[in-house]
């Protein structure tokens, strides 16, 4: 199986590589906070607590995201030749238990790749997608936290697989298609 690991900043086109990396090699497209956003829109039980978090840019608890991975990591996965994980994991935790749910299913991580993009593209990439995204999140105060949350908390789990000889870098500036192709090869050379 391949198991992909979609990481990067707020902006950096995960979501976007997503949907055009789950088509081209058959995989699942895991998304936390698609998955939230479902939740929130649903406005049940975890909807109302995962906003409390996302408005303000802060992460939704371990054990709270943890969970719903369990919950969503078997189900159809077995008609896919893998899964992206876009959004997750994204602390040291989240890294160290998807580690022992995969190892439990024989299965573990191919590869991480790290969406690179400088902040000040970051930002106005944000900006222009909060005029249509109806996004709590996407806002100049809550874009800003959730840059320093990427770096004080998230990196520490991409530091993770950079030990393990499973991180790979890609440059995200470019056309969508650009960053593609360079996915794709990284991709490519771990089938
Ligand atoms: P999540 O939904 O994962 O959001 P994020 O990490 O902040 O990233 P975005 O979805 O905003 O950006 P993206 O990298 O997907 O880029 P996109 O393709 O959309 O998480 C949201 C919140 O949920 C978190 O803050 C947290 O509260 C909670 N959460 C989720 N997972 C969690 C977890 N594991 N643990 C705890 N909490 C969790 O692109 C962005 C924009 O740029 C789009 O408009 C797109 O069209 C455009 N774009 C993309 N690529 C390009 C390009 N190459 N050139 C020009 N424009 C581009
Ligand atoms: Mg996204």
């Amino acid at each position: 199986m391949l198991n992909i690991i979609l990481f990067g900043p707020p902006g950096s086109g995960k979501g976007t590589q997503s949907t055009m990396i789950v088509e081209k090699y058959n995989l699942k497209h895991l998304s936390t906070g698609d998955i939230l956003r479902l939740e929130i829109k649903n406005e049940t039980e975890l909807g109302l607590l995962a906003e409390s978090y996302i408005s303000k840019g802060k992460l939704v608890p371990d054990d709270v995201i943890i969970d719903i991975l369990l919950q969503t990591i078997d189900n159809d996965s077995k008609s896919y030749k893998g899964i992206i994980l876009d959004g997750f994991p994204r602390t040291l935790v989240q890294a160290e238990a998807l580690e022992e749910m995969l190892k439990a299913r024989n299965e573990d991580v191919s590869v991480l790749i790290e969406i690179q993009v400088d902040e000040d593209l970051l930002l106005k990439r944000l900006l222009a997608r909060s005029e249509v995204s109806g996004r709590s999140d996407d806002n100049l105060v809550t874009i800003h936290k959730r840059f320093e949350i990427y770096r004080s908390q998230s990196l520490p789990a991409c530091d993770y697989y950079k030990k393990l000889n499973k991180y790979v870098a890609v440059d995200g500036v470019g056309t969508v298609d650009e960053v593609f192709n360079r996915v794709s090869a990284v991709i490519d050379s771990h089938i």
